[in-house]
């Protein structure tokens, strides 16, 4: 049959077509720029002293507050979908001014991490946060000064503390998110005093004051003191060019890996940080983040395993190697893992 000349836009000019490389399933395998695995994800996990049983977050579908027999059970859990590594948060049942729950060897994060490390070996890279927010009575990142802001340089000295017996614990990796300047050549300097050369950071290195932490400030059961808030150490949400200094001074101190917080409201960070930097940048993609999937989801208004699947592919697309994410195991699972 004799082919027809064009009609109407087409014939008028030449058009592009785009849609021949989105036609089937395999050939848009085969263009796709972005794929996402089990390998780019990191599970974040929390472990309650002084419980018999794992405790529900109400605020974060799915995720518990665990004892560290039902931690070790997870973590093997999360190695069967081949997800390479779990951040550990810690819930201490006692706390006081200085935090000091967070350095002791007997410390409810130290207490985890050998039992993780002694039942999975190096089945999975276990990187602690290093905070002193969840041990402090007071709920900041560091200790307070008598007119109640955070002292810097006398928190980079419990830093230290707490970068070695988590070392001394058994972690791969420890990541300090308290924001406080020189953090990183301060552990940096504890680790290799104490003999732990091979022990990596991942530096918070762009963390925001963000309203999306709620869900996890539940799950670690933190409150600031006297409606106080962050905002003097984490980064003010109208900065763009202050994280790419914040990053610089973090590699520059010794950081073998930088992360940006959240992720999804920050992806012209993460590309940014990706750009300008050789190490591995991850994203965390944060509790608040996860929770309104889920809220979302619960009521029937999206399909939570489709946004999440899309929410975290855009987190890799914008230039991260590996995200923390509430939905690891969910995404895993989809990914067949
Ligand atoms: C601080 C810390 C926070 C998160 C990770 N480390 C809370 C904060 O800065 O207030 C938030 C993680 C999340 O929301 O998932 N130790």
């Amino acid at each position: 049959m004799e082919r027809q000349p064009p009609e109407g836009a087409a014939a008028r000019f030449p058009v592009r077509r785009m849609r021949r490389l989105r036609r089937t399933a395999t050939m848009r395998r085969l263009v796709a720029e972005t794929t996402l695995s089990p390998d780019d994800l990191v599970a974040p996990v929390f472990v309650r002293q002084g419980i018999d049983e794992p405790v529900p977050i109400g605020s974060m579908p799915g995720h518990v507050q665990h004892t560290v027999a039902s931690l070790v059970d997870e973590a093997k859990h999360l190695a069967s979908l081949g997800i390479p590594a779990l951040v550990l948060f810690g819930v201490p049942d006692t706390k006081d001014a200085e935090g000091s729950g967070a350095w002791d060897p007997d410390g409810v994060v130290q207490v985890a991490l050998r039992e993780l490390r002694s039942s999975l070996g190096d089945a999975m890279v276990l990187i602690c946060d290093l905070c002193l927010d969840e041990y402090t009575d007071h709920g900041h990142c560091g200790v307070l000064r008598p007119d109640g802001t955070v002292d810097n340089d006398a928190t980079l000295e419990r830093y230290g503390a707490v970068a070695t017996a988590q070392a001394d614990a058994g972690a791969d990796v420890v990541a300090p998110s308290g924001m406080m300047d020189g953090q990183v050549g301060a552990i940096r300097s504890a680790l290799d005093q104490a003999g732990h050369e091979e022990v990596a950071i991942l530096a918070y290195a762009a963390k925001y004051a963000s309203a999306l932490y709620g869900p996890f400030r539940d799950a670690v059961d933190v409150t600031i003191a006297a409606g106080g808030d962050r905002r003097g150490y984490q980064q003010d949400p109208r900065n763009r060019r202050e994280a790419l200094a914040e990053v610089a001074l973090d590699v520059a101190e010794g950081a073998d890996m930088v992360m940006v917080k959240p992720a999804l409201a920050y992806l012209d960070v993460v590309a940014d940080v990706a750009r300008a930097v050789d190490v591995p940048v991850t994203a965390y993609h944060v509790s608040g983040e996860y929770s309104m999937v889920k809220a979302a989801a619960e009521r029937g208004w999206i399909d939570g395993d489709a946004v999440l699947l899309e929410h975290v592919t855009a987190i890799k697309r914008a230039g991260a190697t590996a995200v923390l994410t509430y939905g690891a195991a969910e995404l895993a699972r989809l990914l067949g893992g």
